[in-house]
């Protein structure tokens, strides 16, 4: 599989400052045809041999759970060199991998996802998370792209809240412990297999239910601060035996390029 990396004079200026603005950015042909085709069916016999699904979330999500730590075609695409150079360009400083998954909302069969930031989920301190969604099919409204609230990472207010609060409210809490937010724009982001959009872990993010025939089927890399530590969330298991406080091993969460 070929992976262009891209030089950083090589990343749109407009990609960058679309991330720094608003808080996530498009970056259309992320993956070429050939790779799509083969990451998708990677995906999809990952997905059969073992996933979970979100009925608690009500999403109706169907996920692998840390697929990428396994050697392999969805290791690669974790890993993958452009995907890495474009978020340590936005991000603007080194990162480490600590996720790559599998998600799936089957036909008429899924429901919308809340709108949330990922942050409040991170098991980590670190002065910046992102995560990198790639669209394994044609991802249109209807089969359940993303809606980003633009700007949102940069709000004043609580710097996060716990999942309690979450949990509680899962579709309000954002706009309840920050109400600004209900004044944020609102973007819609199709996507073509094969692009992918990289949002802030601060950034509120939702998605509609797939109304359409087809599965969708989508991988994400969730990216961290090379220099992060583990900060617990009670509920949200981490690979390794980490201390909190702790820097997150090399072995375990690779660095990005490395
Ligand atoms: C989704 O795929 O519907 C949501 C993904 C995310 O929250 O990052
Ligand atoms: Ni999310």
């Amino acid at each position: 599989m070929s992976a262009h990396c891209p030089a950083s004079r090589d990343i749109p200026r407009r990609t960058v400052e679309s991330f720094r603005e608003n808080g996530f950015a498009h970056v259309p042909r992320m993956l070429s045809a050939g790779e799509v085709d083969s990451f998708r069916t990677a995906s999809l016999a990952a997905l059969s041999a073992h996933s979970k699904s979100d009925d608690a979330g009500a999403t109706r999500i169907i996920s692998t759970e840390h697929v990428w730590r396994a050697d392999g075609p969805l290791r690669e695409l974790a890993l993958h060199p452009r995907i890495g150079a474009f978020a340590e360009r936005l991000a603007g400083m080194p990162l480490r991998v600590w996720r790559g998954d599998v998600l799936l909302k089957e036909p008429r069969r899924s429901a919308r996802t809340n709108l949330h930031d990922d942050e409040t989920f991170l098991p980590f301190e670190g002065r910046v998370s992102l995560t990198a969604w790639v669209a394994l099919v044609d991802v249109t409204v209807e089969r359940g792209c993303m809606t980003f609230l633009a700007g949102s990472h940069d709000r004043p207010g609580p710097d996060r809240v716990g999942l309690p609060a979450l949990s509680a409210d899962p579709d309000g809490y954002m706009l309840k412990y920050w109400p600004g937010l209900n004044w944020n724009t609102r973007v819609t982001v199709p996507l073509r297999a094969g692009d992918c959009t990289f949002h802030h872990g601060r950034t509120g993010h939702m998605a509609a239910a797939n109304t359409t025939d087809e599965q969708r089927v989508s991988y994400v890399v969730a990216l961290i601060d090379a220099e992060a530590t583990y900060r617990p969330v009670s509920g949200v298991d981490v690979p390794g035996e980490l201390t909190p406080g702790q820097r997150l091993p090399d072995d375990l969460y690779p660095r990005v390029g490395a």
